[in-house]
């Protein structure tokens, strides 16, 4: 019998549609949903809102424990404001991406990820839900997609939304992003050992949530029965 609700941890790294995956395996499983990418881009948003220097370790970290952040179907609020479009710019996700290096900022958001967890189970996506956020994850996996591919997709994305977007540079800015991730002291993005690799640069998004059911059903009768 599990003791807390069952997590499926996705990390992986930008655009890789990890994002739309994860969300599409919640509704399907009818469990909750963290897009944890959110939260340190509303904490990036309400740094260059309030004026908070992005160096400033201690100030950040303060804002992120007052941060009056809610999340209500697909529209995320910012002290009462719909801030969603805002958040998925490319520049939000560089300056999110520059504020979560720093180990005070990840502590305070710590607990905040945490509260998702609610029965009957929670899908999260990002870069460390396998790792430290949720580590007795019932499943964990890693999506990723070359980053070309990537690119591509958030070249298409921008566009659909009617946002100017420019594909070489949108490499060049997915490239620094990854570099940074990853090389970063805490959380770095990576494939945990026990995280299951699922490659989308071939296959559908319908292909790669049915992958990720299938391994989640594995998973489950696997804990039931030991
Ligand atoms: O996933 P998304 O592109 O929205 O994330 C924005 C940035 O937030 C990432 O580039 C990464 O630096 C940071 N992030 C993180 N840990 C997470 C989720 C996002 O460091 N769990």
């Amino acid at each position: 019998m599990l003791k807390l609700p069952p997590v499926i941890a996705i990390d992986g790294p930008s655009a890789s549609g990890k994002g739309t995956v994860a969300a599409l395996v919640a509704e399907r499983l009818g469990f909750h949903y963290l897009d944890s990418g959110a939260l340190y881009r509303l904490t990036a948003l309400a740094a260059l809102r309030t004026g908070v220097q992005l160096d400033d370790e201690a100030a950040l970290a303060d804002l992120v424990l007052q941060l009056d952040a809610r999340f209500e179907s697909s529209e995320i609020y910012l002290n009462g404001c719909c801030v969603t479009d805002e958040l998925r710019t490319e520049s939000c996700g560089e300056t999110a991406s520059k504020v979560a290096v720093f180990p005070a900022v990840r502590a305070a958001l710590l607990a905040r990820q945490h509260a998702f967890r609610r029965w009957p189970g929670l899908v999260a996506d990002g870069r460390d839900m396998g790792s430290v956020v949720f580590p007795d994850a019932v499943l964990k996996i890693f999506l990723t997609a070359t980053v070309n591919e990537r690119a591509e997709r958030r070249y298409k994305q921008l566009m659909g939304k009617g946002f100017g977007a420019n594909l070489a540079n949108l490499l060049m800015e997915l490239q620094d992003r990854d570099a940074r991730d990853a090389s970063r002291a805490v959380a770095p993005l990576k494939q945990e050992h026990d995280a299951i690799l699922l490659d989308t640069t071939q296959i559908s998004v319908n292909d790669a949530v049915d992958f990720v059911l299938k391994n989640f059903k594995l998973a489950m009768d696997i804990q039931v029965n030991y």
